[in-house]
């Protein structure tokens, strides 16, 4: 694109690295729109802090861009082994019977540790919305207040305490997924900051432990580690609120998870970390077979209806996180706007439950379901 001085100085409010004039018009002058910028330059930035000190500017760019495009190998939508896109695949395979005899209009309400909410339907577990949407005021709050306002179960990831408490003060009902950090004492100042602050439960994400290359991973800056089964065991005893554990993708890994006395699982491949993970639909039958009688079984990935969320809720999850879908809403109109999305998706449900003769969330029946072959 174009590298006008005004994209040059927004560009450098974004990237938050030292970086010279040169360097960084070289590099946006690689990316195809000025829309693009606000994704792609915090993750140049992380690519950057690799280039030794002293490269000369064209040397830098281009070990940037080469470090870019291995990011991308194997994402593309067309590449073989992309998991959004079988996942995307996969739910568009299910087909529903109708069942009409006796049906009733159904309600909406679901029961989750001990609380009443409107609707099956959360947010998924998203963080740093302020990096990637830097045009929207507050954008974790703005999350949150949507979940807040319909009366929705909301979850946050990654973040700091201070972001935290905003978030609390929304109202929001939340669950906060705290990463797998290296640093042990973080993990359980923020177990116990959620706790002080009336959160919902709150969890951590073992999908990202590893990098691509299976080496421990570094998010936004931060070292991770592997928690073994029994580190998981001590923070499920540390909180006296319900530990839930996401990026559960097998029986195996399920089956570890209720052993360790997890209130919660969360089916996800974290928006296809890994190439040929397995979609979260196809797996779910046989976790919930191993492990919904003992705890909320709830999955994400992908979902972006009310027919997407009936199928996941039909194939026995207890409720369904929604992400990425919902982003363009936050940019557009906040929080109201995000707000009024997912109670479209509630509507879509509701009418794919009425058709299919299921009288409330408690009462889905995987026999609707039919794959095509
Ligand atoms: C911008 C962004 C930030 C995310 N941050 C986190 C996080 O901090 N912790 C976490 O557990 N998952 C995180 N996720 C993963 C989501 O919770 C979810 O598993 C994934 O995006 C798949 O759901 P989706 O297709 O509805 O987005 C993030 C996803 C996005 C798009």
């Amino acid at each position: 694109m174009e590298v006008t001085e005004k994209v040059l100085e927004k560009a450098k409010g974004l990237i938050k690295v030292n970086v010279s004039d040169e360097i960084l018009k070289g590099l946006l002058a690689n990316l195809p729109d000025v829309q693009m910028m606000s994704m792609v330059l915090p993750m140049m930035a992380e690519a950057l802090k690799d280039v030794p000190e002293g490269t000369d500017a064209a040397q830098a760019v281009a070990l940037v861009m080469k470090k870019m495009k291995k990011k991308g190998e194997g994402k593309s939508e067309s590449a073989p082994g992309n998991a959004k896109q079988s996942t995307r695949a996969y739910f568009d395979g299910i087909w529903l019977e109708q069942r009409l005899m006796d049906a009733q209009i159904p309600t909406m309400e679901m029961q989750l540790y001990g609380e009443t909410f409107r609707s099956p339907i959360m947010t998924a577990a998203l963080s740093h919305l302020k990096t990637f949407n830097p045009d929207v005021e507050d954008a974790m709050v703005q999350y949150a207040k949507a979940a807040a306002r319909a009366g929705y179960v909301h979850w946050v990831g990654m973040g700091e305490n201070e972001e935290f408490a905003r978030i609390m003060e929304t109202g929001a009902r939340t669950i906060r997924i705290i990463k797998p950090y290296a640093d042990e004492e973080k993990i359980y100042s923020q177990i116990h900051f959620a706790e002080e602050r009336g959160a919902l439960a709150v969890g951590m994400d073992i999908d990202h432990t590893f990098t691509e290359e299976g080496n421990i991973d570094v998010v936004m800056g931060e070292e991770m580690a592997i928690k073994s089964n029994a580190v998981l065991r001590s923070y499920v005893q540390e909180t006296k609120l319900p530990f839930v554990i996401k990026g559960v993708l097998s029986v195996h890994d399920a089956a570890a998870c209720a052993e360790i006395g997890a209130k919660g699982i969360v089916v996800s491949h974290h928006g296809g970390r890994m190439n040929y993970a397995v979609p979260p639909l196809m797996v779910l039958p046989e976790i919930v077979k191993e492990v919904g009688k003992v705890m909320p079984v709830f999955v994400d990935c992908g979902i972006c209806s009310g027919a997407d969320a009936y199928k996941a809720m039909a194939l026995g999850a207890t409720a369904v996180g929604v992400g990425t879908h919902l982003i363009p809403y936050l940019r557009k109109g906040g929080a109201d706007a995000v707000r009024e999305r997912m109670e479209d998706m509630t509507r879509e449900l509701k009418g794919f439950m009425a058709n299919t003769g299921v009288k409330d969330v408690e009462s889905f029946d995987a026999t609707v379901v039919h794959m095509w072959k």
